[in-house]
């Protein structure tokens, strides 16, 4: 198995991505999540970077956001729609919203010209709206937003070759421009907590394990702009400056109990409470002070014909703006996890957990839990039959796609209503 935002092989051990990755499994967190997404629940979001901090902030009304990106290189299809689900769930959950065209990584990385990258960002920024984006959101191309190209510029300095070979595999051969898109991801990341936004803030980017080392980066990056840096020490925290000691003399007026050092203050007492205000401090000597952003993970979305997905081979997947009935062709062609004859199937049962329809199920078709259960079991134990199970996942997904359409038409017709910066 190899995973890279740029190429994904194999077949994917996710317990085994966690624990190379270094991220933590996602189901220690929901019986702390109120009303969980269906995503959740079915651990279709397997993984997890300091979700904690978005848990708290849910239960507690501190202002925090999320935020994620879209590569505008072909029309945004059933992965996509799995970030844009989550994208809107936690903005229903209280969450200050920001989506990225990642039009430069488009240009940069697949060669898209620019005409190209602006027609096929509408066509996200629709189907976002479509599934329920609301009108507060803040949606933006990268190569518009000069405060995203600025923050970039701060990001890059801090980060050299041999760092972004070991994280990405650069080689002597690789474009500045692609390691510069590297920053440019970074820095949509992160601008949710600039100060126009009223600064730091517990951010969520939900995305595809393979955007895990951009991920990995930015929160490296986010403390080392940062003025402060603080590490956790026996009832308080150890706070060193990386702009020279004079910075660690602004911290006396907090007023805790301190014992300073040449190169660190060690401060006791609550640390939440203490972490806030000396980053109120940061902000007002000039500093990001960053939280570094959480993450959520969701499963990579099968091919229709087994394998992966991929955007170059239309026959693999359904686009969000096919034609539904061409769609609906498609999965009755799909690849399932039946047996080689009926007598079989009825005798031994299907494999659901191998089937391509059955995925579409979980990932997008039957927002019943029990429902879905239903149809797992009548698989396993051979009752139902493929042909028929098809015949309904291609009549659900023939009435979403005619609703989302419809939808998408409603959204055109709207976007005077959204701030867009394109
Ligand atoms: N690189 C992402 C992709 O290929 C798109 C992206 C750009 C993104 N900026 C982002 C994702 C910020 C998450 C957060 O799909
Ligand atoms: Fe997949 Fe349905 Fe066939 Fe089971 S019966 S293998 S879920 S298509």
């Amino acid at each position: 198995m190899a995973v890279t935002p740029w190429d994904v092989k194999g077949t994917i051990d996710y317990a085994k991505l966690i624990w190379e990755f270094g991220m933590q499994p996602f189901h220690e967190l929901m019986e702390r999540i109120p009303k969980p997404h269906k995503l959740m629940r079915r651990g279709v979001i397997f993984g997890h970077r300091d979700y904690w901090r978005i848990v708290e902030a849910i239960n507690s009304n501190r202002s925090w956001a999320v935020m994620s990106g879209f590569m505008p290189s072909g029309n945004p299809h059933f992965g996509h729609k799995m970030t844009m689900d989550e994208i809107i769930w936690h903005q229903k959950m209280g969450a200050k919203t920001f989506v990225a065209i990642a039009d430069i990584e488009a240009h940069v990385v697949r060669g898209m010209n620019w005409s190209k990258t602006l027609k096929l960002g509408f066509e996200y920024i629709k189907s976002l709206i479509a599934l329920g984006l609301e009108k507060d959101s803040i949606i933006y191309f990268q190569s518009k937003n000069n405060d995203v190209k600025d923050l970039a510029i701060e990001l890059s300095n801090e980060v050299n070759l041999s760092e972004l070979k070991a994280i990405y595999g650069f080689t002597g051969e690789t474009q500045l421009a692609k390691m510069f898109v590297t920053a440019i991801q970074a820095s949509d990341i992160l601008y949710p907590q600039l100060e126009k936004f009223n600064g730091p803030k517990p951010v969520v980017v939900p995305v595809g394990a393979d955007q895990d080392p951009h991920l990995r980066l930015t929160r490296d990056l986010a403390s080392r702009v940062n003025i402060y840096s603080l590490e956790n020490i026996k009832g308080g925290l150890r706070i060193r400056s990386r702009r020279g000691t004079e910075y660690l003399d602004k911290l006396d007026c907090l007023g805790y109990e301190m014992k300073k050092f040449s190169e660190h203050v060690d401060i006791f007492g609550d640390k939440n409470e203490i972490e806030e205000k000396v980053r109120k401090i940061e902000i007002e000597c000039g500093g990001f002070g960053f939280i570094p952003p959480s993450s959520i993970y969701h499963k990579f979305t099968t091919g229709l014909y087994g394998g992966k997905m991929s955007s170059s081979k239309p026959e693999s997947f359904i686009s969000l703006i096919e034609n539904p009935k061409n769609a609906s062709r498609k999965v009755m062609r799909a690849f399932t996890g039946g047996r080689a004859t009926a007598s079989e199937q009825r005798r031994y049962g299907g494999e659901p957990e191998k089937c391509v329809v059955f995925e579409m199920y979980t990932y997008h078709l039957i927002e019943n839990d029990k429902e879905l259960k239903e149809i797992y079991e009548n698989c396993k134990s051979g009752k139902i039959l493929c042909g028929q199970c098809k015949k309904l996942a291609s009549e659900l997904l023939e009435e979403f796609l005619k609703d989302h359409q419809e939808k998408r038409e409603e959204a055109e017709d709207n976007l005077n209503e959204y701030e867009i910066i394109f």
